[in-house]
């Protein structure tokens, strides 16, 4: 049955402590749990206590130390029910038993690689003893740790160490205690064979905290870059949010089987191994970069999130957008906040507007779920991250920081509501924001429309503009949404004008905010020929539609003064050249460019410093960028045909400015992965993709003399992605290099695997299915499954959406045969469908067949139940 926010009410009991004794075991762990019970003030009173528990096997429960009479209680894998509970505080105690070795699912306790670790989040906790499971119960954990030392020398649990020592037959034993209450989901537990890094740091108060970093034996020496960027969350969160750390030690653990990135457990965060290990020949740039950003991202959790927990899964959000948000300004912070902004964009309009605008769309808080593992999205996440952003550009900096630091003093030690964070920013403000708020409740992304209207003689410049949000569902009828547009106007001779409305002020940090289905601006006082710069910084998720000429985005390519409207310039004529070529293609005529694109890219090169910046607007739109754009009716095919005659026209026309770019950023000395070098590899590398593109002949030897003489994995996969997009012996060669070369890392072999997932040709389908049967592929591992599997169906757009529905079929497929052991993964790779009404009619009906198919099996999961049932709807 589905769960809704309004049916919300507290718990009839309260855990006040929890004391866990865990006795590790591959197939039989036994999990002795004593739990401080008392009625809740809040609840019903006498009601029966009904603890959840997941394919649990119980041992024996007691309470008060007495055994329960038979009758009293009532034990099912899926849950432990005292009828009569004493109406006061009483004792507790179940024994469970678990098979970790068994638990494919990677939710509760289970083994990966030999090493016991748990994932508690959202529902795991249940699967290790029966529990209130929900994350407004909130306790104080101690938990002993038992294990055979030669199998798990290292134990490590939440909070401080509290004591160790040895057993009889070779066990030993560890207890940690964490005196921070916190609800179930965010307790762990780690036993293995690891090795640490260590590290220390003294908070802002004094207190001393010891680092830890773990990973498998002998590969200590990529846990650095990881360590490093712990430090600096630290500092940074002290700094920019008066944050600081709770505990004597704080630990990561990196396992290499995980479902999601990695968890936020209290002083213990457990990491898939992607997001920690890093080295210069075995990890990219942009590996470098999305360690940093989670490592900060989990850390941060430990205030929003863990000190303030959700009420409900319904608010997921309140930890999840908010520390989305601060893990974007940490990274923009440490590196360059245009590019960041940019390349978060990106992101939100490839996962969020695609989720937003399909049969899976939902508000940023839902208000019903039936799995809420379903629920940790791209919305949640992204777009929970920019409603943070906009309620930041709306009060200011000083009241966003004055509701921030009221929210930490009001809410710690809580589990609150999006409402309670919401309030903090009212008072702080003085500011009503319940309009604003209805972006936490509404789906969909708002369209602006902007007309303007210059009058010459009077110099004033009319802007109208005009939202509206299409149903999704479950939301036929949408309201208008607060929307904050930062603008400005760009002239061709050169700077922007002052921004002076009708009633002769300026435009306070040049904000406009829409807040009505339709509003309109005047501005005074403005010089000949201004083009308008709407949404700078992308100051809200919307789609902005502006008439602009191609004249009028190359001044605002060329000459704005905001970084991310002139990339949005550059991506606007480059979207534009690549739909009418679609359409062209559609109607068998061959696609025609103009120049003015190539030539302005060409200036950009020949005069740019900002490396990075420049690969980003060298980085055309996406094929799925340019099918969201076309909306409905597409074709894939016409759209990587599209995208591939740009790519190589801009390749041609461009061809000697790329080819002295790529020369002239060639890099000598030791890799380092900070910003700016990064930048250089990211623009050289970009330029010779479009080289390549646009005279093969010239591009490939490139390509192949980098390959073979890159000293790191930035450049190495930089040249076999140009290369493996051209079919041909080099390919090949390259490719079987690369695959032997690294066979023994696995972390490496994924982004092989997924670079051969996402060659668009219709032979890829058969290498795909060729690659599971190599050695090193297993559908038991998450991150070998996603890279093949998954890159295959969400980053190759033309192939996954064959025209005769192979493509289709081959995931239904994989999704019902890991549904049996892993239904969350399952679910997530079911995701690819979100897309399938937009399609033209053919590969439409293909793509209802499978979801139909899969719809069809019996005993689905819960996970994938949800997201087929949804999708068809
Ligand atoms: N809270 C984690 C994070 O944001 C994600 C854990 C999600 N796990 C899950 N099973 N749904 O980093
Ligand atoms: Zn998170």
């Amino acid at each position: 049955a589905p769960v809704r926010l309004e049916d919300y009410r507290p718990t009839d009991y309260l855990i006040d402590t929890v004391s866990l004794d865990v006795r590790l075991h591959p197939t039989a762990t036994r999990i002795l749990a004593e739990l401080a019970i008392r009625p809740n003030p809040a609840g019903r009173a006498g009601a029966a206590l009904e603890l959840d528990g997941d394919e649990l096997e119980l041992v024996s429960v007691a309470l008060d130390g007495g055994a329960l009479a038979p009758g009293a209680y009532e034990a099912s894998p899926s849950g432990l029910t005292l009828h009569a509970p004493p109406e006061r505080a009483f004792r507790l105690s179940i024994e469970t038993r678990v098979n970790p070795t068994a638990n494919t699912k990677l939710m509760g306790l289970y083994r990966s690689s030999g090493v016991y670790c748990t994932q508690c989040e959202a529902e795991g906790f249940r699967r290790i003893t029966y529990f209130l499971d929900r994350p407004d119960v909130m306790a104080v954990y101690t938990t002993r740790i038992e294990a055979e030392e030669a199998e798990a020398p290292v134990l490590l649990g939440n909070g401080d160490p509290v004591e160790r020592g040895a057993l009889p037959n070779g066990r030993h034993y560890a207890v940690w205690r964490d005196p921070h209450p916190k609800p179930c989901y965010l307790f762990a537990l780690v036993g293995g064979k690891l090795g640490r890094v260590g590290g220390e740091i003294v908070t802002r108060s004094g207190r001393k905290v010891e680092l830890g970093v773990y990973v498998e034996p002998g590969k200590e020496s990529r846990a650095g870059y990881a360590l490093d960027a712990l430090v600096r969350s630290m500092r940074w969160d002290e700094q920019a949010f008066g944050c600081e750390y709770d505990l004597s030690v704080f630990n990561i653990v990196a396992v290499s089987d995980f479902n999601m990135g990695a968890m936020e457990n209290k002083g213990l965060n457990i990491f898939n191994d992607k997001y920690v290990l890093a080295s210069p020949e075995t990890a990219t740039d942009a590996d470098y970069a999305a360690i940093e950003a989670i490592i900060a991202h989990e850390y941060f959790h430990n205030w929003t999130g863990n000190r303030i927990t959700c009420r409900d899964w319904f608010q997921l959000c309140l930890k999840e957008g908010l520390t989305v948000f601060r893990d974007q300004e940490f990274s923009s912070d440490e590196r360059s906040r245009p590019v960041k902004r940019i390349a978060d964009v990106r992101a939100l309009r490839a996962q969020q507007f695609a989720e937003d605008s399909g049969p899976l769309a939902h508000p940023v808080r839902p208000s019903v779920y039936r799995e809420i593992n379903n629920f940790y999205t791209a919305t949640v996440y992204e777009k929970g991250a920019e409603v943070i952003r906009m309620l930041k550009t709306l009060i200011g900096p000083e009241a966003f920081k004055a509701g921030m630091d009221l929210y930490f003093h009001r809410c710690d030690g809580t589990a609150a509501t999006i409402e309670d964070f919401l309030a903090c920013f009212a008072e702080a403000s003085g500011r009503d924001l319940s309009h604003f708020s209805l972006w936490y409740r509404q789906a969909g992304t708002p369209s602006v429309a902007v007309r303007t209207a210059y009058d010459a003689e009077d110099r004033t410049l009319r802007l109208d503009f005009a939202q509206s949000t299409p149903p999704t569902p479950g939301q036929t009828e949408k309201e208008p949404v607060v929307i904050p547009i930062r603008l400005g106007l760009v002239s061709a001779q050169g700077r922007g004008a002052p921004l002076k409305t009708a009633d002769g002020r300026t435009l306070e940090d040049g904000l406009f905010v829409l807040d009505k289905t339709a509003d309109s601006l005047t501005l005074i006082e403005v010089p000949a020929d201004p083009v308008p710069s709407l949404l700078r910084g992308f100051s809200a998720p919307v789609r902005l539609e502006q008439e602009l000429g191609p004249a009028e985005l190359l001044t605002l390519f060329r000459r704005d003064e905001d970084p991310f409207n002139r990339w949005q310039a550059a991506q606007t004529y480059a979207m534009r050249l690549m739909v009418r070529a679609v359409e062209a293609l559609r109607a068998q005529q061959p696609p025609e460019f103009d120049q003015g694109f190539a030539v302005a890219l060409g200036e950009l090169l020949a005069a740019t410093d900002d490396h990075a910046f420049a690969a980003q607007v060298m980085a055309l739109p996406s094929e799925a960028d340019v099918a969201r754009e076309l909306g409905r009716e597409i074709d894939p095919d016409a759209v990587l045909h599209a995208r591939k005659a740009l790519r190589s026209f801009v390749g041609q026309t461009a061809g000697d400015r790329l080819a002295q770019t790529y020369s002239r950023l060639e890099t000598t000395g030791p890799y380092s992965p900070d910003a700016a070098s990064a930048g250089r590899r990211s623009l050289r590398n970009a330029a010779l993709d479009l080289l390549t593109a646009g005279d093969p002949g010239r591009g490939i030897p490139l390509a192949q003399a980098q390959f073979a003489s890159a000293d790191n994995m930035t450049d190495q996969i930089g040249a076999l992605a140009i290369l493996a997009q051209h079919p041909g012996p080099a390919r090949e060669e390259a490719l079987a290099a690369f695959g032997e070369h690294f066979a023994a890392d696995p972390l490496v072999l994924d982004k092989w695997f997924g670079l051969q997932a996402a060659i668009p040709e219709a032979a890829t389908l058969d290498r795909v299915r060729g690659l599971m049967r190599h050695p090193a592929f297993s559908l038991s591992n998450p991150n070998r499954t996603r890279a093949l599997v998954g890159t295959f169906a969400m980053a190759n757009l033309s192939q996954f959406h064959r025209a005769d529905g192979a493509g289709y079929a081959f995931l239904a497929d994989m999704v019902l045969q890991l549904d049996g052991s892993n239904p969350q993964l399952a679910a997530r790779l079911l995701g690819a469908f979100r897309t399938w009404r937009s399609l033209e009619q053919g590969r439409r009906a293909q793509a209802e067949t499978q979801l139909r198919r899969v719809a069809a099996k019996e005993g689905l999961s819960p996970d994938v139940s949800d997201i087929v049932t949804r999708s068809l709807a």
